[in-house]
């Protein structure tokens, strides 16, 4: 019998009720990323985020907008109309829109309704990525945006990347703080058997949950025993540093160096994984993903052999969370439960944040 008795049952999911999940309420007073900074043109680009539809595009200027995509006439998304002079014209009857979202003309008439508009949203652009302030323009709260200079300083070699998850965004922050499974699901890309078992620390405290793990000595897999050369068995040091930032952005630092040799003599290699989740329905999220390094920065074949092997990995993330939402769309609430063991401590801690922040809006 391993069915647990039905007071362990009710016990867990009392417990899970005090998490977030796919069922909690998206968290709007926050950034997320919208879009690549390569993505956005003079060309309308409609993205779904937060469960709102949005359509972005670039201005003359060279100046990121973002409107709410849908035409308050007939809700038209006014992602499938044109972009003319900076001005969106709606497919349907016409009507134009300026940057700030306002009408600014109705073809079947001189004057445009009082007041008639989109609403707006604040967008800042950085390095790759084009932030959104989601919640109402003037509540954006500028020191909420996260600090990454080293997306944007040439000591960082970077590529990016984007995955579409079939999976709540919640599950992914989730996977991001549980690094057990890379010797599981990560088996045969970066994971190693050693790494689950290592001893691992965390950092708790609100909004701010990191686990840090050494693994020493291990043995790297290709994609990092390539780039470093630190290629023999039992040869390495993997020191990995795995924190949430925010919603939206969750860091992964790992150092590498050989541990056979004295501590003055052998160089350390760096690498940074800059994780964007960015809600699209309650199941779905935006994947975005920029990766760096701080070694052989010029090296363009080294870059693309680390992209295509990482995101092999990261891929296996993408299938085994969809494969983990349609397992929980497919049992009835009255009869989910989920355990939790020691290594779940900084994902539990980060899950009730999130829902605490979501609730904290309502
Ligand atoms: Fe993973």
């Amino acid at each position: 019998m391993t069915l647990p008795p039905s007071p362990v049952i009710d016990a867990l999911q009392s417990a899970s009720k005090k998490m977030a999940d796919r069922h909690t309420p998206f968290i709007f007073d926050d950034w997320y990323v919208a879009a690549f900074s390569d993505e956005v043109s003079s060309q309308l680009l409609a993205r779904t985020l937060l469960g709102r539809g949005i359509v972005m595009y670039r201005s003359a200027a060279g100046k990121v907008v973002a409107l709410e995509d849908r035409c308050p006439h007939r809700s038209m998304p006014l992602s499938v109309g044109a972009l003319q002079d900076d001005h969106i014209v709606c497919a349907y009857h016409g009507m134009r829109f300026n940057t700030q979202g306002d009408c600014v003309h109705v073809p079947s008439q001189s004057t445009c309704p009082k007041s008639m508009g989109v609403r707006t949203y604040v967008t800042f652009e950085r390095g790759p990525l084009i932030w959104i302030w989601m919640g109402p323009p003037e509540s954006a709260d500028w020191s909420r945006l996260p600090e990454q200079a080293w997306l944007t300083t040439e000591q960082w070699a970077t590529s990016h990347g984007y995955m579409h998850l079939k999976a709540s965004y919640v599950r992914l922050h989730e996977n991001l703080l549980d690094l057990t499974h890379l010797s599981f699901l990560h088996a045969k890309s970066f994971g190693t058997p050693d790494y689950a078992s290592a001893a691992y620390k965390t950092e708790i405290k609100p909004g701010h949950f990191v686990v840090m793990r050494d693994v020493v000595p291990t043995t790297l897999p290709p994609v990092w025993a390539e780039p470093t050369g630190i290629k023999g068995q039992g040869q390495a040091a993997r020191i990995v540093r795995s924190a949430f930032l925010s919603p939206a952005i969750h860091e992964v630092s790992v150092s590498f160096y050989d541990c056979t040799l004295p501590e003055k003599e052998r160089p350390t290699f760096r690498i940074r994984t800059a994780h964007l989740p960015t809600p699209e329905t309650a199941t779905s999220t935006h994947y975005f993903v920029v990766h760096g390094r701080d070694f052989a920065q010029a090296d363009s074949a080294m870059t693309q052999f680390m992209h295509e092997q990482l995101f092999v990995a990261f891929n296996e993330d993408v299938t085994g969370l969809a494969q983990q939402e349609a397992a929980l769309a497919r049992t009835p609430t009255n009869e989910l439960y989920e355990f939790s063991v020691g290594a779940d401590g900084p994902s539990v801690a980060m899950r009730r944040y999130l829902l605490s922040r979501a609730l904290s809006t309502l």
